[in-house]
């Protein structure tokens, strides 16, 4: 499908992204639907065939480790074929263009980085290490032996993915790299998000509290639509953003004439 919102509203957001000082991103599953990914709600959204409070809490996963892990490393299959798509591309082209100062997702796909971001904020952590519950200690993903479910430290401890469980807190690297980023910015362009997940989806609160301003892209409006986003570009993110790009390369080729 490509169907594109109105031209004026497009000309419209190249333009703050032109004009901006610090535009940042914060992308959510929905960035990756069309890598393949399923996104966490909605029809055939991964909450529709595992319960969150059954399986995303890490009161879950202690719970019952092996259930858990086995959602795990089906997720994780479908993780390792998928390709980034011409959304992660646009964004890695913007910020090539200097019109995108930081990614903030809370994807644990790699797929921005694959497709050339550079300035990613993990926001949720990420699946490519594991750590153990009982002695924090982390080791790469590749090391691990998955024979045996679940997987175990050294120490006895269990090993847990470095992503962020329900109940957890966001890694504080992540979460005070998001926070400057969010306070400089003057532009977020909110994508592919059900911003139903705190505190990630306080990002766009704090920063229309600065007096940034909020750019939503999605099929579906959310709890910012009305209200908080100044602009709703309503489509998928794989069909508006490329053109986004596009028009922003052209509008910078333009001033240095
Ligand atoms: P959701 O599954 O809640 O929302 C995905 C959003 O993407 C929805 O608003 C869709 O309308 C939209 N969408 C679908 N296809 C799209 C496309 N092609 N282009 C643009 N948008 C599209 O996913 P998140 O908001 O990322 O956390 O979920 C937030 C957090 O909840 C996740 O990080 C995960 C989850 O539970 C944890 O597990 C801690």
């Amino acid at each position: 499908m490509n169907n594109l919102p109105s031209p004026p509203e497009m000309k419209q957001v190249e333009k703050l992204l032109l004009e901006a000082e610090h535009p940042v991103a914060l992308t959510g599953a929905g960035v990756s639907v069309a890598s393949g990914i399923p996104a966490f709600r909605g029809a055939q959204g991964l909450w529709d065939r595992y319960d969150p409070l059954e399986y995303a809490s890490i009161q879950a996963f202690k719970a019952d480790p092996v259930k858990v892990w086995g959602m795990l490393l089906e997720l994780r299959q479908i993780i390792a074929r998928a390709k980034p798509n011409p959304a992660h591309y646009a964004l890695a082209d913007l910020e090539r263009m200097g019109r995108l100062k930081a990614v903030i997702t809370q994807n644990v796909d790699n797929l921005h980085q694959e497709a050339g971001s550079g300035q990613v904020i993990e926001f949720h952590g990420n699946g490519s290490s594991l750590v153990c519950l009982d002695c924090g200690r982390s080791r790469p993903r590749d090391e691990v032996d998955f024979e045996v479910i679940p997987p175990r430290c050294g120490c006895g401890g269990l090993l847990k993915p470095g992503v962020v469980f329900f109940g957890e807190a966001i890694p504080q690297e992540a979460c005070e790299r998001a926070l400057a980023a969010v306070e400089r910015s003057d532009l977020m362009l909110v994508v592919g998000t059900s911003a139903l997940v705190v505190p990630a989806s306080l990002m766009p609160r704090l920063a229309a509290r600065n007096g940034a301003r909020v750019v939503e892209i999605n099929p579906e409006p959310t709890g910012l639509t009305r209200g908080l986003a100044e602009l709703s570009l309503l489509g998928q993110a794989e069909d508006i953003l490329p053109v986004l790009a596009q028009g922003v390369r052209f509008g910078l080729s333009q001033r240095r004439r």
